[in-house]
């Protein structure tokens, strides 16, 4: 059920993320006629402008980040008539006040029936450094903003680690109950990820298939083709591993892995989860210098810049790339690898988990020539959204049996002739239901932080011993010690599949 009044409260709302994903997103569900009447996006930041001159910052965004055939013009006024913006310094009490003005004024005056004040659902959006959730909480709180009704959205990374991360969670949770906070993976919002479960859960064919009896190993892959842009100051403190594997590739890895839920409901699908990560074998650290590959890009012949030259610093030692070989330690899994890779600047962006099955137990066809190689299902994430189930047949030929690789393919676009709702646009319009099941619990980020952190210690270390990333050209697949970590097993990474 959709509130009928609520305020979507943005904090960092001229920032790169609000711009180019949470409005926009807005916009594509105000366009469906899902945002009510009554709802304001408020946009907080430290800009100093005001609500026309915000308006036409988001009129510019939506010009850019929308596809001009969806952008009507009916439907840009009416969400810019929706915005206001309030320039604040987080540190001057004076500021708050005026915040507290802007959203309680209405809730007296405006937005109040017959029986007193209107229950206002108010969505707090952090798009900011994980630094200022706790105190953009606890001011919220002393102004008199967080009732019963209100939710917090947080943007991952959720701290830098485990201990940060809990004290994030701690200060946050000491102003919202669990029930009130939605940390978001924006991977989860994906059509195709949610298609996953689905796929397993809502046909016959696959699950029964679906455990160590019959898969040999599972590839989850999300390559980018760009580089850090201007989100170096970020991305410098951050890497690969915080910002890619310890969300969105591990959530990947849990929609894969996780037992069928009783049904999908708000705490089932996150409780089922939460077992995957707890039962990933921990990474020791010989398992990290033997399991986890650490990358960086250099320039490239084609003139692409190397990443230290990005962001400017030289001796940088993060890392752009990183490929692990994982396990889950349970009764489905054990003794199948899941092989992890993420990286920016690779020859594409595609992001596919492949789950690849084991040969038939018994080769019936002794002189066939060729091979089709054993089945594998790709799960194509994005940039095409869809499945290919890699089969073998029979060449056609009246002589000798010629065995052939075949595929059967299942393209999103051509089987559903209609647009596919961008990932926030699904996270969002959740929130305001207060909806939480495709958001992370506490429990889950915490478990996540868990298992990568030795990881992290690992490259510490190693940095400290004048360790540096393995270097690989921009524009390629990766270094070439991730093709060696399938190679030790006898395997092969699939190629990008498009
Ligand atoms: C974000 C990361 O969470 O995901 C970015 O911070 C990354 O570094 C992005 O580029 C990838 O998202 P998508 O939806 O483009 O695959």
């Amino acid at each position: 059920e959709l509130p009928q009044h609520g305020d979507f409260v943005v904090f960092g709302a001229t920032g790169d993320l609000a711009l180019r994903k949470l409005l926009p997103a807005l916009f594509h569900r105000d366009r469906e006629g899902q945002l009510p009447d009554d709802f304001r996006i408020v946009g907080v930041s430290r800009t100093e402008t005001d609500d026309a001159g915000f308006r036409s910052i988001v009129a510019d965004a939506l010009a850019e980040h929308v596809p001009a055939a969806e952008l009507d013009a009916a439907a840009v006024r009416r969400l810019l008539g929706r915005l206001h913006h309030l320039t604040l310094d987080a540190h001057d009490p004076t500021d708050w006040h005026r915040l507290a003005g802007l959203l309680k004024d209405d809730e007296l005056g405006v937005r109040s029936g017959p029986d007193g004040p209107l229950d206002v659902v108010r969505v707090y959006y952090l798009a900011v450094a994980p630094s200022l959730f706790g105190p953009i909480c606890r001011q919220l709180d002393e102004i008199g903003l967080v009732t019963p009704s209100s939710r917090v959205v947080m943007e991952k990374p959720i701290g830098h680690d485990l201990a940060s991360s809990r004290q994030i969670n701690d200060a946050v949770g000491e102003v919202f109950a669990e029930s009130q906070i939605f940390r978001i993976d924006h991977y989860l919002g994906k059509e195709s990820v949610q298609n996953l479960l689905v796929t397993r859960f809502a046909n016959t064919l696959l699950e029964p298939l679906w455990s160590s009896r019959w898969i040999d190993h599972v590839e989850i892959t999300v390559a980018e083709s760009l580089g850090v842009g201007d989100r170096g100051g970020y991305y410098d403190h951050a890497g690969a591993l915080r910002d890619m594997v310890q969300n969105h590739l591990l959530q990947l890895l849990c929609l894969v892995a996780m037992e069928p839920p009783t049904y999908v409901g708000r705490e089932n699908v996150r409780d089922e989860k939460l077992k995957v990560l707890q039962a990933l074998r921990p990474l020791g650290p010989a398992d990290v210098a033997r399991d986890v590959v650490r990358g960086q890009y250099v320039g490239s012949g084609d003139g692409d810049p190397a990443y230290a030259d990005e962001v400017g610093r030289p001796d940088t030692t993060t890392e752009t790339y990183v490929a692990i070989r994982a396990e889950i330690s349970n009764w489905r899994w054990a003794g199948v690898p899941f092989y992890l890779r993420t990286g920016k600047r690779l020859s594409d962006r595609v992001s596919q988990i492949v789950v690849q099955f084991k040969e038939p137990p018994h080769a019936m066809f002794p002189n066939a020539e060729g091979g089709g190689g054993p089945n594998r299902l790709h799960i194509l994430v994005q940039p095409e959204e869809g499945m290919r189930l890699h089969l073998t047949a029979k060449e056609p030929g009246p002589g000798g049996i010629r065995l052939r690789p075949v595929s059967l393919d299942l393209s999103y676009a051509a089987a559903f002739d209609q647009r596919s709702p961008e990932a926030y646009e699904r996270l969002l319009m959740d929130v305001v239901r207060g909806n939480p099941t495709l958001f992370m619990r506490r429990d889950e980020v915490e478990a996540a932080w868990t298992w990568v952190t030795p990881i992290l210690e690992h490259w510490r270390a190693a940095d400290a011993a004048g360790d540096r990333p393995l270097a690989y050209p921009a524009g390629t697949t990766g270094p070439a010690a991730a093709d060696a970590l399938l190679g030790r097993d006898g395997r092969t990474w699939q190629e990008f599949d498009r």
